[in-house]
């Protein structure tokens, strides 16, 4: 095995489709509706060019950056995704794992299938902690809490999901309820979740999400917790504005991995808008369709100050473990470093938007 370990992401999608059941595979791998989002998210990379610049000493590439004053050697960092058992049955405490073997950032989710102690007592990795509004606030807020005494440095606040968005894979493969560790005790729930049509997955996004979800709960979420605090999901200049306004910390541009709204814009097609509207007040981070370190450099000459990956980790974890989601991760940073050493950048601060040519840019 160790001979012939894959040598990008790719390779590892068609292990972890390999490895997993069907249902859990489609949970990881697909979207909302008729997945335009989804495969527009991979396929908006590919439509943008890299304008290389040659006779560059690069024989010392740096590709440290800061991220809300943490120092982390690459600017690419995992995304929070659910249930990590799914893949593997050490779960998010591998992911972590991973991530601290690489010294980077792991945004670990509400939904995670490890209780939150476990994940924090497993490794020394900088941690956040992803959080879904619950209609039940005092459930997020205990969940807030906890992270906060755990030592996690930030709150990564979805905002793309007041509603669950439909994802007809898991429709079909009445695909069961995310990871539920941390809500042992904290709450129970009315309807049986077997019951009904659909996937029980919706059935406890409908009794557990709140749909109210508004600029109000940031507040609100201010009021609880001294933690600078991230939105996720934002895609326009507007809300990126307001995010600002209301006191964000750092904007994530994502769409929740193209799970969420379908026909939604890529997300790297977002991005540039989104950090015109910031216009460097706070640190803009985007996420979604990232698979290779060529993206990554792309979303870097756009404007992003950090990457976080989803998919690609999952794939990792599925297929070989802890050693499989360590390896994605420096998989993307050799092939980061490899794009910089191509383009003439030294370091992150050297990457700019001269280096990629956009659609627009062509026209
Ligand atoms: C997610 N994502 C997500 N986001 C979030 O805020 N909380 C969550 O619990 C989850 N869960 C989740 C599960 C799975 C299986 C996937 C694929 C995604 C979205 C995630 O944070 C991120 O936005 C996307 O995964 C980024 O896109 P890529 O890298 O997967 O293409």
């Amino acid at each position: 095995m160790e001979d012939n370990l894959p040598v990008n992401v790719r390779e590892y999608q068609e292990l972890a489709k390999k490895a997993l059941p069907k249902m859990h595979y489609d949970y990881i791998n697909g979207g909302a509706e008729d997945e335009y989002t989804l495969r527009e998210n991979v396929a908006a990379y590919g439509r943008i060019l890299l304008r290389p610049r040659v006779l560059i000493d690069v024989s010392k590439i740096d590709m440290s950056t800061t991220l809300l004053g943490y120092n982390i050697p690459s600017p690419i960092i995992v995304a929070p995704t659910g249930t990590h058992k799914l893949a593997n049955p050490k779960g998010e405490v591998a992911t972590a794992r991973a991530a601290a073997a690489c010294n980077t950032i792991m945004v670990l989710s509400f939904s995670s299938s490890c209780k939150i102690e476990e994940v924090a007592s497993s490794c020394d990795a900088i941690r956040f902690y992803q959080l879904y509004v619950y209609k039940r606030r005092d459930v997020s807020a205990t969940l807030v809490r906890r992270a906060e005494s755990l030592g996690f440095k930030a709150i990564v606040l979805t905002v793309d999901t007041p509603v669950l968005g439909r994802r007809e894979a898991d429709i079909r493969n009445k695909m069961i309820a995310p990871g539920l560790a941390n809500l042992e005790g904290l709450m129970s729930f009315d309807d049986d979740l077997d019951s009904g049509g659909g996937s029980k997955l919706e059935r406890f996004a409908r009794q557990t999400l709140d749909p109210s979800l508004s600029w109000k709960d940031v507040e609100w979420l201010k009021s609880i917790t001294s933690l600078p605090i991230l939105l996720k999901g934002i895609v326009t200049a507007e809300d990126a504005r307001k995010a600002v306004e209301a006191g964000a910390a750092g904007v994530i541009v994502s769409n929740h991995g193209a799970r969420q709204l379908d026909y939604a814009p890529p997300t790297i097609a977002a991005l540039e808008e989104v950090v015109k509207a910031v216009a460097g007040a706070v640190p803009v981070l985007v996420d979604g369709g990232i698979r290779r370190g060529t993206d990554v450099f792309k979303a870097l000459a756009l404007g992003a100050k950090a990457v976080m990956v989803g998919r690609p980790v999952f794939y990792g974890l599925a297929a070989r473990g802890e050693a499989g989601a360590k390896h994605v991760i420096e998989m993307l940073n050799k092939e980061l470093e490899l794009a910089m050493a191509l383009c003439g950048c030294r370091s992150i601060a050297e990457v700019t938007r001269r280096h990629v040519l956009t659609e627009g840019d062509r026209i």
